[in-house]
């Protein structure tokens, strides 16, 4: 996902650019806003973690992109590509070292695990939005 941040800041089409240079093929990609509850729901994992509340807030505040991306080694690529959660600590030359301002305002989500990236690549799209 590209976050509510990053799109209102106008940085959407220069993350989704550096993503497809990098080698990931755009399988399927939509323009959408979650709501309260469905930020819960994507963000169920961490329900009882302290900054839920906040995080549910921060997702529903704006429009997103959603993606689903394909390469080998995708899920560790990408999570070195996109840089350490919180800014301050991502490498130079990360999408959220060039892109975040904060850990809640970080630019973009990768999925941890291929299980997790099928959950929440089916969370979005249907299999006729894939190609
Ligand atoms: P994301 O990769 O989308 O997964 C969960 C999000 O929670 C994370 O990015 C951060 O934006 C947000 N978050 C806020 N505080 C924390 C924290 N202390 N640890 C991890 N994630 C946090």
């Amino acid at each position: 996902m590209i976050k509510p941040d990053a799109v209102a800041n106008g940085h959407a089409g220069a993350i989704l650019d550096r993503i497809i240079k990098a080698g990931y093929k755009v399988v399927a990609l939509k323009y959408t806003k979650l709501s309260a509850e469905t930020a819960g729901q994507f963000y169920a994992v961490h329900s009882e973690r302290p900054f839920y509340n906040d995080l549910v807030s921060f997702m529903s505040q704006g429009p997103i992109y959603a993606a689903i991306l394909e390469k080998d080694n995708a899920i560790e690529d990408f999570r070195k590509f996109i840089g350490a959660t919180d800014p301050a600590k991502a490498d130079a030359g990360t999408i959220r070292a060039d892109f975040a301002k904060s850990i809640d305002a970080n630019a973009i989500h990768g999925s941890d695990s291929d299980e997790n990236a099928a959950i929440e690549g089916n969370f979005f799209f249907s299999n006729f939005e894939r190609f």
